[in-house]
């Protein structure tokens, strides 16, 4: 009797290091600030996984850059010193260039058509690469708003952004838009852009319509170019380090989980852009709304330039045709 109680015994603390040596608190960084629809996504994918994973899993989530820039959150993805981000397409297109083919001026007509292509199969081989080329697991999309220009000063046409110090996110795609358009673009991360506007370090602002009313980007500016001229990916990504460490079991948990709340994003933007666009509209500032036509010979540049260095954008082509 006393040797089964010994069995019982030891096989209680076999199953429970088991679960031990299972559970994990992921931590996850962005850089987006904390009433930020990214941001909210992160906390309710952290909250689900905790529910579906009977609380052996938790989520810490760590906005506003806490962790630092993307490039760097980045890095500690790849070292494995961090386990998970919702980061935007725009950064891991530095490393892996195909992903640039989503910021082909006007690819999206709108908003909801931004979705539709980034729901695609098109869109999710394009994150097949990331292990080997990045060191990243991406397991879905979610997106920001359509990009549009805010002002000091008088914009009536794109000769009038000629030479302007313009605020770009970092990344080649949109820094090869703007030499195209003529302007100085100015790679700024997030955080810095308010100030940088407010006291004239820049002189324009390339940003999406929840930033610009949200986080008031209108307040410094005179005019808000309505240009809808490219989608704001976002894709959910765990360490490739990471993930090769998960059961698989843990990882289709964790595959399924995020794909949903990243993708919950698309969602959001396309229910909220119209009525962001109708507030900014209302603050008084000069608005005009503008299309292709607008950015003259720069887009035909950009699709020369990038139909050589992204093969992917022929098929994300194709995609958005069908996607109509
Ligand atoms: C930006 O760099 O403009 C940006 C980054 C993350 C979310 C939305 C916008």
């Amino acid at each position: 009797m006393k040797h089964v109680t010994k069995l019982i015994a030891c096989a209680t603390l076999v199953a429970v290091s088991a679960i031990t040596a299972q559970a994990e608190e992921f931590r996850l960084g962005l850089i987006t600030p904390p009433p930020h629809i990214w941001t909210k996504a992160a906390e309710a994918f952290g909250s689900e996984l905790s529910e579906k994973s009977g609380g052996a899993h938790s989520v810490s989530v760590f906005p506003a850059r806490q962790l630092g820039n993307e490039a760097e959150m980045l890095q500690q993805l790849q070292t494995g010193a961090l386990d998970m981000a919702f980061m935007t397409v725009a950064e891991v297109s530095n490393r892996a260039p195909e992903l640039g083919a989503f910021y082909a001026p006007y690819l999206a007509n709108d908003i909801g058509h931004a979705g539709r292509i980034l729901r695609s199969d098109t869109a999710k081989s394009l994150l097949e690469p990331l292990p080997g080329q990045v060191g990243v697991v991406g397991l879905g999309y979610g997106m920001a708003g359509l990009r549009q220009i805010v002002a000091r000063g008088d914009v009536k046409s794109a000769e009038d952004l000629a030479g302007l110090k313009l605020r770009i996110t970092p990344f080649t795609p949109i820094l090869d838009f703007y030499n195209a358009v003529g302007a100085a673009p100015t790679p700024m991360p997030l955080p810095a852009v308010y100030d940088a506007l407010a006291n004239g370090q820049v002189d324009a602002i390339d940003m999406d319509a929840e930033l610009i009313w949200v986080l008031k980007y209108y307040d410094h500016a005179d005019t808000i170019v309505q240009s809808d001229h490219m989608m704001f990916p976002m894709v959910g990504l765990v360490s490739a380090k990471v993930w090769a460490g998960m059961s698989p079991e843990d990882r289709a948990m964790i595959g399924e989980l995020m794909a949903k709340h990243v993708d919950s994003t698309i969602d959001s933007y396309v229910a909220k852009e119209a009525g962001w666009l109708e507030q900014i509209k209302g603050t008084g500032k000069t608005y005009i709304k503008v299309d292709a036509s607008f950015f003259g010979d720069a887009i035909d540049e950009w699709n020369a330039a990038w139909s050589q260095k992204a093969a992917s954008l022929d098929s994300l082509r194709t995609t958005a045709s069908e996607t109509e």
